[in-house]
């Protein structure tokens, strides 16, 4: 559960884009990401700079970060926005039907799912919700990405496009570091 139901001072309430606003937003974001991640294979750095700019242009991106799979389940990762439950099991919630299905998530309304089950509320201010699986260059599953929005009804097949676009061409490269030592 988050910290507190009400919105902390550095989380504006969601906005919603008609399509052409959200295409254009996506540019700006994807030209971003791929002018700071030029020649980067680290993991965690591409996921922190994909969250940060992300968040910078869809005024719709309350909460989003990745879940990494480790040990058979889904430990947070990278993330800006309220406190996200920490570990999260391939059975449960929408970020555990991505990691099992292997598929996109689309949720119009998260509290018209079974809460627990098909939908794990970290922050009862989410109310629509993305989630895609990401995979490395052998196509194994390293992770899902997440994507929470204070209204309904944020996401679309747009968004679809184009997360599914930037996680392939982000993270499916053979030359991926998925751990460093902090020596
Ligand atoms: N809502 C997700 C859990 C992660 S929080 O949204 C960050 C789910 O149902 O799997």
């Amino acid at each position: 559960m988050s910290a507190s139901a009400e919105m902390p001072y550095f989380i504006k309430p969601s906005k919603n884009l008609n399509a052409d606003e959200k295409r254009a937003a996506y540019e700006q974001a994807l030209q971003g990401i791929e002018a700071n991640l030029i020649g980067e294979n680290n993991l965690f750095v591409k996921m922190s700079t994909i969250n940060c700019l992300l968040k910078t242009f869809l005024p719709y991106y309350y909460w989003v970060g990745f879940y990494i799979v480790h040990e058979g389940k889904l430990l947070v990762g990278p993330y800006q926005g309220t406190l996200g439950c920490l570990h999260i099991d391939f059975s449960r919630g929408v970020c555990g039907r991505a990691a099992r299905e292997r598929k996109t998530q689309i949720v119009a309304d998260v509290h018209a799912l079974d809460q627990g089950s098909m939908h794990i509320a970290c922050d009862p201010n989410s109310q629509s919700e993305i989630v895609l699986p990401v995979f490395d260059a052998d196509d194994n599953l390293i992770a899902v990405f997440d994507v929470d929005s204070s209204v309904k009804n944020s996401f679309d097949e747009i968004d679809k496009e184009f997360l599914e676009i930037l996680l392939k061409k982000e993270f499916s490269t053979p030359m991926l570091i998925t751990s460093y030592s902090l020596k």
